[in-house]
């Protein structure tokens, strides 16, 4: 009987609960997908019961965080006033700005205007003009916990053609996110995001994508937006990560400002969008806990 796990052992997860009543079931069905060839998220990727609800308190600073950037964007702020009130606003709800020095990155937040697709660094000299659209994107760390989503603002009036992108970016996201529940794949969501991009004439950027979150900013699975329905990794209760497409409206192709080392750009000068959730994974479906 020695390949028999101990069922009233304490479960791996961190839970204190006996592992028959907690992740045993979960673990069997996991072993089931891996032997019929499925790519499966490993142990670290299940979060338990605490650490979720860590990372609830922080996506909810990381949510209040883009509410006031929404309050307070308008024609005539810098991208640099952007950064201000992220880091002021995140500090005094006790928490801090996950981008701040994360791998050399010299801000608090990321802020990519019109054919900046992402990690675009706030900066006094970009000052917002009616039409533009950019995208925020803030990440918080509050008492370990890890949070990460963004939105895209459209300064005073802009073009239709600018507008549609932004919102078939939003819509992008949210076929995505209808996708997500326990034992559906990765690559469900990438698909439906990438169904409704092409259809509306846009490409995805293939080299950038999202992430496992929770306790650490940026953890594994990467996520692809390219992905096909039934491939990619499975889908388990637990699972926390973003949804963060990058949706151009001309070329797929990109490339890295050579001076910063940071700032992507669309390579045909057209405009990018991108709107980034943070979803967990739940046995009914999934939660939205960042937007
Ligand atoms: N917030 C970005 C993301 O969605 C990460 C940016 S890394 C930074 O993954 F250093 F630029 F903040
Ligand atoms: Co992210």
């Amino acid at each position: 009987m020695k390949n028999t796990p101990d069922r009233s052992a304490p479960c791996w997860c961190g839970s204190k609960k006996p592992y028959g009543l907690c992740h045993l079931p979960t673990d069997e069905r996991i072993a089931a997908y891996r032997r019929r060839g499925a790519l499966v998220p490993s142990r670290k990727m299940l979060k338990n019961e605490a650490q979720i609800q860590g990372i609830r308190e922080s996506a909810r600073i990381n949510v209040a965080v883009l509410d006031e950037v929404a309050q307070r964007i308008r024609e005539g702020v810098t991208t640099q006033d952007i950064d201000r009130w992220v880091y002021e606003k995140t500090t005094a709800m006790g928490a801090v700005p996950a981008p701040l020095h994360y791998e050399g990155f010299p801000k608090s937040v990321c802020t990519s205007v019109n054919d900046q697709v992402c990690h675009g660094i706030p900066s006094q000299d970009v000052v917002l003009r009616e039409g533009d659209i950019l995208n925020v994107d803030c990440s918080t760390l509050y008492r370990g916990y890890y949070s990460d989503s963004s939105r895209m603002f459209i300064i005073g009036k802009t073009s239709a053609e600018k507008k549609r992108l932004v919102d078939v970016a939003r819509e992008c996201v949210m076929k995505g996110l209808e996708q997500i529940k326990p034992w559906g794949f990765l690559g469900d969501m990438g698909q439906a995001v990438h169904d409704h991009a092409r259809k509306n004439g846009y490409s995805v950027v293939r080299e950038i994508g999202g992430h496992g979150i929770g306790l650490a900013f940026h953890e594994d699975p990467w996520v692809s937006y390219v992905t096909s329905r039934g491939t990619d990794m499975l889908l388990v209760p637990g699972f926390v990560f973003t949804i963060e497409p990058m949706i151009n409206m001309g070329t797929e192709d990109i490339y890295i400002d050579a001076d910063n080392d940071w700032t992507i750009y669309t390579e045909d000068g057209l405009p990018s969008a991108q709107w980034e959730i943070q979803v967990l994974v739940t046995p009914e479906g999934h939660e939205v806990l960042a937007y």
